[in-house]
């Protein structure tokens, strides 16, 4: 509960635009713990570094919620030539996109254009040999979003597109069921918004609960996992599972953000576990930057002591 409130707290203040403009304005040199730089060449540079210790990479052109049809235009060529530079470096490509990023409910010549947009990068993505998993924002997107994953799984296949399930949400069990047919490459987060208690479970152990659940049973429909979490506990959990019930460490692979827990990716990855980090670049890294401090309260003094130095 106290988790709950200091996350609505922290979302509420940092969706005032006041304090929008103050942190854009002073806070880069904080957010670059969690953002690999504002361009798709930093972005790529650190794939390397990464690369170094044995980490895999999934690179995030960051930005949501685009408003009008020109942007969202404008971001998915921004995506495609993401793909592009990644190809031309030898990397295979494997990128986060955010449905609303691109053009999700905007209506044009009768189709989506967050859909058209997606079936543009999925073709380069495959071309290239690469993978595009579809991030999940809030609740009230979650259902276009799948509908939207179903559509693309049957053109592009389920080797070249996944998506996401959040276990603070009621919903995620009966969605993870009703996908199982696709044979769905999963990320299973617990889930990073400003939700309603009427969709999403306020306690972090029912949380915590449901995110075991969600990866047990995904596992054992013998389907691939993304296991996308810091939590330690959790992480140990899973290992037990797969030795228990005889999962090789092909059919799953932990993922971690950029900037947090690089130890504990490292450690992983010398274990022998396929390891991801999640790779955010570019301009616009407010609202990531901005649920990053809500997940953690010792986060809010990083970043005022930072903001107070430059
Ligand atoms: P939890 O919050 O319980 O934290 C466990 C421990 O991890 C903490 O005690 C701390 O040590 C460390 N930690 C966690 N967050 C930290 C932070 N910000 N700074 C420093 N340490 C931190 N969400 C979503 O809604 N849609 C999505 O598509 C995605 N995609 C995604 C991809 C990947 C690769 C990851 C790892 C996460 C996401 N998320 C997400 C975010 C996710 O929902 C969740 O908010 C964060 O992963 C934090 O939760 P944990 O599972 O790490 O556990």
């Amino acid at each position: 509960m106290i988790d709950q409130l200091y996350r609505k707290a922290v979302l509420t203040v940092s969706g005032q635009k006041q304090i929008e403009s103050l942190v854009r304005s002073r806070g880069w040199s904080v957010a670059q713990r969690f953002v690999a730089g504002e361009s798709a060449q930093t972005a790529i540079a650190a794939v390397g570094e990464l690369a170094a210790d044995g980490i895999l990479s999934n690179l995030d052109l960051l930005g949501e919620f685009v408003a009008s049809p020109e942007k969202a235009n404008e971001f998915a060529a921004q995506v495609l030539h993401l793909l592009d530079a990644a190809h031309a470096e030898g990397i295979k490509p494997y990128v986060s996109v955010k449905l609303s990023s691109v053009g999700q409910g905007q209506l044009v010549d009768g189709q989506d254009l967050g859909l058209t947009n997606a079936r543009r990068i999925l073709g380069k993505a495959r071309e290239y040999s690469g993978f595009v998993c579809l991030d999940m924002e809030d609740h009230p997107r979650v259902d276009q979003t799948l509908e939207q994953f179903r559509v693309l799984v049957g053109e592009f296949g389920a080797q070249h597109v996944g998506t996401v399930l959040q276990s603070y949400l009621y919903r995620s069990e009966a969605d993870r069921n009703s996908l199982d047919d696709l044979r769905p490459n999963l990320r299973i987060v617990k889930g990073a918004y400003l939700e309603p208690e009427s969709v999403a479970m306020p306690i972090k152990a029912d949380v915590d609960a449901n995110y075991r659940k969600l990866v047990y049973a995904h596992l054992k429909a013998g389907n691939y996992v993304n296991v996308a979490t810091h939590d330690e506990t959790i992480i140990a959990d899973v290992q037990h599972f797969v030795l228990a019930h005889g999962i090789s460490k092909d059919a799953f692979e932990f993922q971690m953000l950029y900037g947090i827990r690089r130890d504990l990716q490292k450690e992983l990855a010398a274990q022998g576990y396929r390891v991801r980090a999640y790779i955010p670049y570019g301009r616009d890294w407010y609202a990531y930057f901005s649920r990053r401090i809500a997940e953690r309260p010792a986060n809010v003094m990083f970043v005022l002591r930072g903001m107070l130095k430059g």
